[in-house]
């Protein structure tokens, strides 16, 4: 018997100014299901996370708002915390990095960093706005791209064309917080000096605390050279003031990751755990980081060399995940595809997706992709069809027919014994993250429990004479096979695992897999897991359309990080052909009306040179019914029609403008005739 091991595992910090969404939850699902994995298998895991509360988009956001940051950062934290518990994300400690803890920490780090000689200052010329009378992020200076010329375009790179740039080469810079030029100015900045850590992050990567792929990106950093870092801002800034010097703020990203130190120091106040056997230098204790791969340089580079820098211990481990596609595709504000967490609940179970997460996850930073389709048929086929099935297929013989009893014998033990066996094998992946396997492995498991019960058919035996102790029997082995089941699927069905352990009347643990229920009383069977029915899809696809209708574009990030950035929807390109294929026209809106339990929705009655249509539009924050009627309006004329909540949708209608109350439909003394084709 290995003895206990002592594990602290994190997830990356959500921002605290924009929902969580599908994409994040492939990295809360993945942490949390490894840190059940581990209390599964009577390791100690702690798991713990926060709001990434500072930087210059929560500033502004709050402005936006009228409110404050406080404020902001509260509420925000609030919804995070609600979606989370709802997908069973099972935090020791959710926190934030706007704490006392933090602040204590960004401030004692800092300092002996210092002291020992790695920070510096510099002054250097940055995009000033003089309106607002504020330096500017990079990505809040839009303009015209250098390269291909599009317009509208963050001062880091272009979502057009893709190329990476200074802001200062943009074509007409205008500051995105007031409109106006950005200048340059002049001051001093406090920098970390990265490059006296290159050494020791080279040996420190090599020796296997990172993903291969992400050691060999890494590389081309070390061959330009490390640069070192700038970690300071200067006011306005929400953040933490730079101890001795006044009006100097700490970047978010240096006392971001401390944040994982002040959440957990927080948890050791309340339940006295000892800190310093997790963080000191020498522990002994793991700590592993679970993040995607836009942030990996912050969790490889900085991070270790800002620990080792102020004496504390490294990572154990950095384990990098890929980005969510759905359907194939970047996530899509206008295909329905960019999912909030809270949309996905309001319509479907969370388990659903934790299965389908889990089915496709690997240890690699392979992209991931949520087809939708394949979501329904795989949830559906796995977990109704073969695992529930089982349970459903025998709960109801020993119930009636013996008295709530399990025999005292398995007929199988053989058969029993080997799905037991192949628990070491499940439990490897589960460790090494290959969770795709894992899964693989325990369907596996449950054909075989299927073809048994199959084959022995205890609803046929059940009606021949004297062969109830062999049905009995038979159910007893088959409920023992979904316990072993359920156990390996615990980590990610936590909520099914404890209504089959309330059936079952037993705790599931690993420990005790190789022990079958004999002679043992179990409870009534209740449902466990139903089917997806296609129509909770569409909802939350049609649920989704409806809210990107009303969010509006800010950046979400400070710093655009290299890879893809989940919330900034371009479509692939598509052929001359296939724009061809879409018919534009323009309609009259005839009678436009509330549509009852919708917040964004308004019903049009459509004339397309006298055909009527009926067309659903997100564009109610911007008009008021009676305002439209009589208006005109583009419209995609050979749109396939679409079942929604609230009817038939026949077509689609396009309106221009940034979102919100600035949505534009066509005026009529525009000179456009209503059936008009457009192109
Ligand atoms: N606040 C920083 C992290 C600081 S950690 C000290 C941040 N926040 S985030 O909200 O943008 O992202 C949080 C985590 O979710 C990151 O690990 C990020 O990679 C992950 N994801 C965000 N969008 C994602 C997808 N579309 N797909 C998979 N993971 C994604 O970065
Ligand atoms: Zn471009």
């Amino acid at each position: 018997m290995t003895s206990k091991r002592n594990i602290l595992v994190t997830s990356a910090l959500p921002y605290a100014n924009g929902p969580i969404h599908l994409g994040h939850l492939v990295e809360y699902i993945q942490t949390d299901i490894w840190a059940r994995f581990q209390r599964l298998r009577d390791n100690s895991c702690y798991y713990v996370c926060a709001d990434d509360a500072h930087g210059t988009p929560i500033m502004l956001r709050a402005r936006q708002d009228g409110i404050t940051p406080e404020e902001l950062i509260a509420a925000t934290q609030k919804e995070h915390e609600a979606d989370f518990a709802d997908f069973l994300i099972d935090f020791d400690n959710y926190y934030s990095t706007h704490s006392d803890e933090n602040r204590d920490f960004a401030s004692s780090i800092y300092l002996k960093l210092r002291e020992q000689g790695h920070i510096r200052t510099q002054t250097i010329k940055q995009a000033y706005d003089p309106e607002a009378e504020m330096f500017l992020p990079d990505r809040f200076i839009k303009g015209t791209c250098p390269k291909c010329g599009a317009d509208d375009q963050y001062g880091d790179n272009c979502e057009v064309c893709g190329a990476t740039y200074d802001p200062t080469e943009l074509k007409n810079p205008v500051s995105a917080v007031s409109g106006a030029t950005p200048i340059e100015k002049d001051s001093e900045q406090y920098f970390f000096k990265l490059s006296d850590f290159t050494e020791m992050l080279q040996q420190w990567l090599k020796a296997g605390h990172v993903q291969s792929e992400v050691a060999n990106k890494l590389d081309e950093w070390f061959e330009e050279g490390l640069k070192d870092w700038d970690i300071s801002r200067n006011a306005p800034y929400w953040g933490f003031e730079i101890p001795d010097a006044p009006g100097k703020y700490f970047y978010v990203w240096m006392d971001a990751p401390m944040g994982y130190m002040a959440s957990f120091k927080n948890l050791c106040d309340k339940q006295n755990i000892n800190f310093d056997d997790y963080w000191a230098a020498d522990s002994k204790n793991e700590l592993y980081h679970f993040i995607g791969k836009d942030i990996a340089r912050f969790h490889t580079l900085f991070w270790p060399a800002v620990l080792d820098g102020a004496g504390y211990r490294k990572p154990t481990a950095v384990f990098c995940h890929g980005f969510l596609t759905v359907n194939g595709q970047k996530m899509s504000k206008s295909r329905g595809t960019f999912i909030k967490a809270r949309t996905y609940l309001d319509n479907l179970n969370p388990e659903y997706l934790r299965y389908y997460y889990t089915a496709k996850l690997s240890s690699g930073v392979d992209d991931i992709d949520l087809n939708l389709e394949d979501f329904m048929q795989r949830v559906n086929s796995d977990l109704v069809g073969k695992v529930v099935n089982i349970a459903s297929r025998c709960a109801g013989f020993i119930t009636k027919k013996f008295d709530n009893q399990l025999s005292a014998e398995l007929p199988e033990p053989e058969l029993y014994n080997d799905i037991v066996a192949a628990g070491e094998q499940i439990a490897e992946h589960y460790e090494n993250r290959e969770y795709n396997k894992a899964v693989r492995e325990i369907m596996a498991q449950a054909d075989k429990a299927n073809v048994y019960i199959d084959e022995n058919k205890p609803w046929v035996l059940i009606k021949e004479e004297g062969r109830e102790d062999e049905v009995q029997k038979i159910c007893t082995q088959g409920l023992n096979m979904f316990r072993l089941l359920m156990t390996y699927l615990k980590p990610i069905l936590p909520a099914t695992a404890e209504k089959s352990e309330a059936f079952l009347n037993t705790e599931f643990k690993w420990s005790n897999i190789s022990q079958p229920l004999l002679s043992h009383e179990i409870n009534k069977f209740k449902p466990l897991l139903t089917r997806i029915e296609k129509e909770q899809i569409e909802a939350m696809t049609h649920d989704s359309i409806e809210n990107a209708a009303s969010t509006e574009n800010m950046p979400a990030a400070e710093e655009k990080i290299t890879g893809p950035l989940a919330d900034d929807p371009i479509a692939d390109e598509i052929s001359f052909d296939d724009f061809a294929k879409i018919d534009l026209r323009i309609a009259r809106i005839v009678k436009a009306e509330h549509v009852e339990g919708a917040d964004k929705l308004l019903q049009l009655t459509l004339d397309l040179d006298g055909q009527t249509r009926n067309v659903f539009a997100g564009i109610k924050s911007a008009y008021k019914p009676e305002d439209l009627e009589g208006k005109l309006t583009v419209m995609v004329a050979n749109l396939a029609p679409r079942k929604m909540r609230f009817g038939l949708s026949e077509g689609m209608v396009l309106a221009a403008g940034p979102g919100g109350k600035d949505l534009f439909i066509l005026n009529p003394d525009e000179g456009a005739a209503a059936g008009m084709k457009v192109k």
